[in-house]
């Protein structure tokens, strides 16, 4: 299997299931035009967390990670009118691209994108008593995952959803010895969920337009 089949089948897919439309089409091409790195999740990826939101009936939904806004617009539609969704950035360029791309897809009403290091603003949500969220997507730098791990669960409720992403680091993953301090992150991530009682967790294998990657999906448990 290669690159071109994996971006092949997501053509495929996304033409037969995902229909992105205008809104996510010019975030996309804002976001490149701007300079942007071209890593937001992809189409199908993006429905993914749209239909988890669903799901769950999410009404507040936390991100940490903007970059463009693409994936907070698949997450924000997901939301009833008086939801919220705060996605957290700390480039001011990438905050201003992604508030133009929620305001351009009409969710400028329900989502806001906040400016600085995500441990800062995590930690003011927690200070200013935020009401608890329903869904966390983490997505920004990948060694301080455990860090925003740790906040989440501070800031969400039993039946919460956590997803992080880019948890495959094409494979290094698995490497015990690995020192990238990505793969450090990951596994510390894995070693926090798996030492804690109130949370279930499982890690999928992902192929596609983006490469070989991954989700780890994380559930707060209601007390037992
Ligand atoms: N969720 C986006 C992609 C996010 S890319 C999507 O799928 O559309 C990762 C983003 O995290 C980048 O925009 C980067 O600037 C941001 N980031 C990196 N380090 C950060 C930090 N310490 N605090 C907040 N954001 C950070
Ligand atoms: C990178 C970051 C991401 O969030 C992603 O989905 C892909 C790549 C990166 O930093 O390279
Ligand atoms: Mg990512």
């Amino acid at each position: 299997m290669t690159q071109q089949q994996w971006t092949a089948v997501d053509e495929y897919l996304n033409g037969v299931l995902v229909g992105e439309d205008a809104a996510l089409t010019a975030a996309l091409q804002t976001s490149e035009k701007a300079g942007l790195p071209q890593i937001a999740v992809s189409p199908t990826q993006g429905k993914l967390l749209n239909l988890l939101a669903l799901g769950i009936g999410a009404r507040r939904i936390l991100e940490v990670g903007s970059l463009g806004g693409y994936s907070a617009i698949w997450m924000g539609r997901a939301l009833p009118a008086d939801g919220r969704l705060i996605s957290l950035e700390l480039s001011p360029a990438h905050a201003a691209v992604a508030r133009a791309n929620l305001h351009e897809a009409g969710l400028e009403k329900v989502a806001e994108v906040r400016t600085g290091r995500a441990a800062d603003s995590l930690a003011e949500l927690v200070d200013d008593g935020a009401e608890p969220f329903d869904l966390v997507f983490i997505d920004a730098d990948k060694p301080s995952i455990p860090e925003y791990f740790e906040w989440s669960l501070r800031l969400t409720h039993p039946g919460s959803l956590i997803i992080v992403d880019n948890v495959i680091r094409s494979g290094a993953v698995a490497d015990p010895d690995s020192t990238d301090p990505s793969v450090l992150g990951i596994r510390r991530l894995h070693e926090l969920i798996a030492a804690n009682p109130q949370v279930e967790a499982t890690a999928i294998q992902t192929v596609g337009s983006k490469g070989y990657d991954g989700f780890t999906l994380i559930r707060v448990m209601p007390a037992a």
